[in-house]
């Protein structure tokens, strides 16, 4: 198989495991070619794409655009903070006035769950969802599967635990999707009040205790505790999270084996993870971020290559 089975990149959820295998594999492609002294191929000259971010983002913005630019792509990028939505434009309308001056596909991210699946329907573009709210996040699950197979040579069989604010997160959706649909065994683990009430029926498996999950795992992904979803409190207080749910290297040495540590970032120090694990050689943070260009170049070049 040479095409994705779809035009838009909304989820993990309906993609199948071939064209997971098939973003994978031609990331791989890509990362040969960024590594190269000469970081850039001409395979999207003649397309468009606007960046069109309604949330705030560091390591997706970035990443997409460096993409899209090593792809050779013509980038535009939106900011809702400094655009005419605040003059109450809807986003509709934005998306196709932003098409009108031809431009082919849309990376978005926006805080309402499904607003990637909604604009897909309306709208005229190969659209790539790059976050909606709680919901899904499909190129950081991309990235995090191909950063484990990297790892470890495989992600069929190994066992990933996802830890931390998994009620609040987008991440912990969309790799349960990706891990499972490539083979791999996952583990949610957090205090009761930040896992969804539905999450066993995923197929999961649901541990409350950090060190039992730590030393179940292959793999932790951790994640950060997002205040600015929660409108209520779920935990008395961050020093108390992460004196139970912190991760740190006292933890890690009480493990009868290595384990590998990640984090889609931003990282709460302190909190969820501990600089001296953080920054120690258990993790590869800092490899996932530099994978994410490789794997939205991969994204992008297989969307422009199916048919509308
Ligand atoms: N991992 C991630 O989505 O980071 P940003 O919010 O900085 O894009």
């Amino acid at each position: 198989m040479s095409q994705l089975s779809t035009k838009h990149l909304l989820g993990i959820k309906n993609l199948t495991e071939e064209d997971i295998q098939l973003i994978l594999d031609t990331a791989a492609n890509f990362k040969e070619v960024i590594n190269r002294p000469i970081k850039k191929v001409p395979s999207l000259r003649d397309i468009t794409i606007a960046n069109v971010f309604f949330e705030n983002s560091t390591r997706t913005r970035l990443s997409f655009e460096l993409a899209e630019k090593r792809l050779s792509a013509d980038v535009v990028n939106f900011s809702s903070a400094n655009s005419s939505v605040k003059k109450g434009e809807t986003l509709v309308d934005t998306v196709n006035n932003i098409l009108s001056m031809k431009v082919d596909m849309v990376v978005m991210r926006h805080s309402s769950p499904g607003a990637p699946h909604f604009l897909s329907r309306n709208v005229n573009a190969n659209i790539v969802n790059a976050g909606d709210g709680t919901h899904e996040h499909p190129t950081q699950a991309l990235l995090d599967a191909f950063s484990i197979k990297e790892k470890l040579g495989d992600v069929a069989g190994k066992k990933v635990a996802i830890i931390g604010d998994i009620l609040h997160s987008r991440v912990a959706l969309s790799n349960i999707f990706c891990l499972q649909k490539l083979g791999a065994e996952v583990m949610v683990c957090g205090p009761i009040t930040l896992l969804p009430k539905y999450i066993a029926s995923l197929g999961v498996k649901v541990e409350l205790d950090v060190k039992k999950a730590l030393q179940w795992c292959d793999v932790a992904n951790v994640l950060r505790i997002q205040l600015e979803r929660q409108q209520i409190k779920y935990f008395p207080s961050l020093r108390e999270y992460s004196l139970y749910y912190g991760i740190n290297k006292k933890l890690l040495s009480q493990l009868d084996k290595e384990i590998v540590i990640m984090h889609p970032g931003p990282i709460n120090r302190g909190v969820e993870l501990s600089s001296d694990v953080a920054d120690s050689e258990h993790s590869i943070i800092l490899e996932q971020v530099q994978n994410g260009v490789a794997v939205r170049m991969a994204v992008l070049y297989l969307l422009a290559g199916t048919k509308g």
